[in-house]
């Protein structure tokens, strides 16, 4: 079977990005799913590459059972657009930010990650970088959300 690629995309690649790939990791790797899939997660801005993910939402995320320390930031490439399926919004200024240097041709397709999320109004995962630590366990509830329905949608089957 082919393996599915799916990158995560917000702004820093510090904050949102990042969780949703930890969380997005644990879950397939706890349902068996690892081997049907890559995933990695990026930025629309170079401002952080090589950092670690924000020590907020990194000791928020751990609170919650998900590992962000191996993760370092880096930017999003138009060579993106041909080793994903999926490039994932968090927001719609990551979504313009992938329109704007998306290829003609593309193999990935862009989406937004809170379409994949049930019973919340939420359209786009807020940036909770210049807010308290409430923003960023928030951000982990819709991350979680949607990455759920992310894995309903793709129909994989454990090993
Ligand atoms: P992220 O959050 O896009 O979720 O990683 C941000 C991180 C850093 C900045 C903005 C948003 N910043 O302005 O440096």
């Amino acid at each position: 079977m082919n393996k599915i690629a799916i990158l995560f995309v917000c702004l820093g690649n510090i904050c949102r990005s990042p969780v949703a790939e930890g969380v997005f990791r644990k879950k397939i790797e706890d349902a068996g799913y690892t081997d049907n899939l890559t995933i990695d997660s990026a930025g629309t801005a170079a401002w952080h590459v090589g950092k670690s993910p924000d020590d907020r939402m990194t000791s928020a995320a751990h609170s919650r059972g998900y590992d962000l320390s191996p993760l370092r930031a880096r930017q999003v490439t138009e060579k993106d657009f041909e080793n994903y399926d999926f490039l994932v919004a968090m927001d719609d200024e990551n979504y313009d930010g992938l329109m704007d240097i998306r290829p003609e041709a593309p193999r990935g397709k862009i989406v937004m990650f809170l379409d994949y999320a049930k019973d919340i109004s939420e359209k786009e995962v807020p940036d909770p970088y210049f807010g308290g630590d409430e923003g960023f366990h928030h951000v982990i509830d819709l991350v979680e959300n949607a990455a759920d329905g992310l894995i309903e949608s793709l129909k994989l089957k454990s090993q």
